[in-house]
Parts: structure tokens; sequence; C-alpha cells
């Protein structure tokens, strides 16, 4: 089993990813770090703490991380995610108290393990793993993976043309995380946008245990502000996905850079300027990356 450290902005999606990491057997989650992202900071902790509640897990740790981006102004997203940002959905509170300094707690854990056995899933803007580079490079260069939903490579974006929320949340510190020399895998739009649940597949989970139903709720919920929309993209759980079957997926390396502007696509990810070499995931077996999840949430 794998050792990782989620960092998360619950948020609908990372909902479904956090249930099906806990739930499948597959990872030994060490610790959940949040990021103010899809909504602000206090109300992903607590997001964070409610879903451990809800699968008797009170005993990992929340660390609650960045309130605001490196030097930018969030993006709010609440009108897709609810104000309390998992769509009204009930879960149980927190068992404890979350602690705070995510950054600080990830260093000490990545300096106390041996280097290359704590695998970091980032999804939300990658403000804290930035942090970490940035304040503690030492223990940064001792994290295993780190697999980051976000992006758009050859799609288009879902805040501008070309920018994915992740990515646009916090332009900087996706910049400092691609330059960081980590071994890092991006799940960019491209992917995630072919790994749909329909209400059949939404259907399916109900009637799969705790984890399954409180999906298929949270998933229910993602479909309520896209009146009209048949299928509803997984952009989050791909990560985990991606961590358990690589083969399911169509790796490429290219080179990228962050767009660092002050235009509609600050955080795009551009093929120009002063590029890095960065691992992407750019195809999918949709089907089988669906049955997977399905599978990990049961
Ligand atoms: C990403 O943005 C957030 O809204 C989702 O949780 C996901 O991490 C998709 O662009
Ligand atoms: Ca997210």
């Amino acid at each position: 089993r794998r050792r990782v450290v989620i960092d998360t902005d619950p948020g609908l999606d990372d909902a479904v990813a956090i249930l099906h990491a806990l739930n499948c057997g597959r990872f030994d989650v060490l610790g959940l770090t949040t990021v103010a992202g899809n909504i602000g900071l206090d109300v992903v902790t607590r997001n964070a703490g409610r879903l451990l509640a809800l699968m008797g897990r009170g005993d990992i740790p929340v660390f609650a991380g960045a309130a605001e981006p490196l030097v930018r102004k969030g993006i709010d997203e609440a009108a897709i995610h609810g104000d309390d940002g998992l769509g009204c959905v009930i879960l149980p509170e927190p068992a404890a108290a979350p602690g705070e300094d995510a950054v600080g707690w990830l260093a000490d854990l990545l300096a106390r393990e041996e280097p290359g056995t704590v695998d970091i899933f980032a999804l939300g803007p990658l403000t804290n793993v930035a942090t970490l580079v940035l304040l503690h490079p030492a223990a940064a260069n001792r994290i295993g993976r780190i697999i980051a939903m976000g992006g758009a490579i050859d799609e288009k974006g879902n805040v501008g043309p070309r920018s994915e929320f992740n990515l646009a949340c916090d332009p900087e510190a996706a910049d400092i995380v691609l330059r960081a020399g980590l071994d890092l895998t991006l799940v960019p739009l491209d992917v995630t946008r072919r790994v749909r649940a329909d209400r059949d597949y939404v259907a399916g989970l109900r009637a799969s245990g705790v984890a399954g139903e409180t999906a298929a709720g949270l998933i229910e919920a993602y479909f309520h502000n896209a009146t009209g929309r048949e299928s509803r993209p997984l952009h989050d759980p791909c990560v985990m996905l991606l961590a358990l079957a690589p083969e399911m997926f169509r790796i490429e390396t290219r080179d990228l850079a962050v767009d660092l502007g002050g235009g509609p696509d600050a955080g795009a990810l551009v093929g120009e300027g002063d590029t890095v070499a960065v691992k992407v995931a750019m195809g999918v077996d949709a089907d089988a990356a669906l049955a997977l999840l399905a599978g990990g949430l049961a």
C-alpha cells in the first residue's frame, strides 16, 4: 500500500476522491492537508474532517494549509460546489479539531520517513506544495511522487479559454512546483473530462455501501448546477486512479510553462517560453477508470 498525503480543497469531486482513497484499501492515507480553492479554508478543512468522520477514520489527521494563493486573490466556486463546498450532502461533524500549519507538518513527516516513500495527491491549487518547496526544499526532495489534478493541454480551459481552475487559482504556485525537479505527473482536463458519471453510474454507486452512497449524493449535487447535462466529469478521482492503474492512462512528456500574466489565461499551461519537461496524462481508458472507481467505492 502506497503511503499518501492528500492535499485538497473539498469540493465535491475532491470528496469523491477522498472517499475512494479511504475505502479502496489500496492506500495508507497519512493525513489530509487543506488549501483554499473551491471555497474558503475553514470550510474545506471542516469538510475534510467530516469525510474522515463519516468513514470512521478520525485517527487520520487534518492540517489546515494556505488560506490564500501565494500572490493573487482566489476564485470563488461556491456556485458549483454549494456554500458548504459539498452540495449540502449530510455528513457527521469532524471527530477532532484540525491541526494548523499543514506545510510544517508535511515537512516534519517527510524528514522523518524514508525518502521516496510518501506520495502527495494534489487535488487543489498548488499553494501548499509550492510553499513546501520554498520553505523546506530538502523535505520536498524526499517526496515519492506528486500526482496533481490540474491544467488543460489540448482541451479548452474551465476558467479562461486555456486555463484550468487549480492552476488558475495560484499560477505562481504551479510555476514553482513545475520547476522544482520533483517526480510530478499532471492530470489535466484532457483526461478528467473523459471520466464522466452519468445517472446510471450514480445509481450504481448508490447501491454500494456508505462510501458509494455518499459519493452518489455528492455527484448528484454536482448535477444540480449543470441543468441539462447528461454527465459530469470526475476530475480529482482521476489522481487516485492513475496511481492505482497507470496502464489505463497514456502519459506523455510535454515541454510546458505556466502563463504568469494578468489576463484571463493566467495559470494556463503553454508550450512556449521558458518551458520544462513535465509528465502529463493525455489519454485514459474511461470505462476501465470508471469501473475501478466504482469498485473502490463499493
Ligand atoms: C478542479 O477544480 C476544482 O473545482 C475541482 O475540485 C478540481 O480539482 C477542476 O478544474
Ligand atoms: Ca479539487
